[in-house]
């Protein structure tokens, strides 16, 4: 069973590769994130997570989602990260949180275009496919070892690691999750795209204008994916350029 959660869309390519490769079926978090029950997942064959890292992190209302879930079927479980280029010490924190419910087979960062476009210059769709291929090269080796039940190669840490993972992940969360700094410009179509598609329901239309909440896990996906660019952030459009995964047909072509 392939769980996962995506917001630009890099994720849920890579998920869906897998369930392809691994004839798996596949569960998407993002859908109802917000659920207020307690989870509970049942597979006879290996639980493969697959989600993006957040300052260093997995995001953590998908770490929540994990720690109040029950797995039954089986016990071996795969937990893939994409990120721009860093996990630090996330797999850690995955150990301790999954540990005791499933046998961690495998822990991997698989390197994807990097969609924090507030702050980096968002790749263009040639780069980011070029990116995609080369980190797929190394998924089809981990999926032999998964087929197989084996134990994927672990990865060495560095001293600053665990600093990464909590002491910036908890400034990430204290100061610059801040949904009050997204807004919406006059460029607004109001096809309520952002509204449907945000994972936390934190977007809403308010006096003919889009409006959001305190609810928000900074995934980007309303910023990145606006058809026309409407959604700011601290006021300001993205001056770097838009994030959207491409589509897996150009990358398994
Ligand atoms: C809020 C935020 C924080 C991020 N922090 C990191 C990070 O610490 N390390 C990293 O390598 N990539 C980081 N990234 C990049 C994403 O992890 C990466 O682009 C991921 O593949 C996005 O997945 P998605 O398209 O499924 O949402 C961050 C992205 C966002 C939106
Ligand atoms: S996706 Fe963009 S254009 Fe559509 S409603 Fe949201 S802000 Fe407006
Ligand atoms: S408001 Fe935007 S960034 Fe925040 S969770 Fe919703 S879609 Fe993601």
């Amino acid at each position: 069973m392939i769980i996962y959660f995506s917001g630009t869309g890099n994720s849920k390519l890579l998920a869906h590769y897998l369930a392809e490769k691994l004839n798996d079926k596949i569960i998407d978090l993002g859908s109802v994130i917000d659920k207020p029950e307690k989870w509970h997942f049942s597979s006879k064959s290996p639980f493969v997570f697959v989600c993006p890292i957040y300052a260093w992190q997995i995001p953590r209302k998908i770490s929540q989602i994990l720690a109040n879930a029950t797995f039954e079927g089986n016990d071996a479980a795969y937990f893939f990260v994409t990120m721009g280029g860093q996990y630090a010490a996330a797999d850690k924190y995955i150990y301790k949180i999954l540990s005791n419910k499933l046998n961690i087979l495998g822990f991997k960062g698989i390197t994807m275009p990097d969609n924090f476009t507030i702050v980096f210059k968002a790749p263009v769709e040639d780069e980011a496919i070029a990116c995609i291929k080369r980190s797929i090269n190394d998924v089809d080796r981990y999926i032999e070892m998964i087929k197989d039940r084996k134990l994927l190669p672990s990865s060495d840490h560095h001293f600053w690691d665990n600093f990464l993972s909590e002491t910036i992940n908890n400034c990430f969360y204290r100061f610059m999750l801040d949904s009050c700094s997204f807004g919406c410009n006059d460029n607004c179509i109001k096809c309520k795209q952002c509204i449907n598609d945000c994972p936390c329901k934190n977007i809403t239309l308010k006096d003919n204008k889009i409006a959001f909440g305190n609810n928000c896990m900074f995934c980007l996906k309303c910023i990145n994916l606006c058809p026309v660019k409407a959604i700011t952030y601290k006021n300001k459009p993205l001056k770097k350029g838009n994030y959207k995964c491409p589509e897996i047909e150009k990358i398994t072509s």
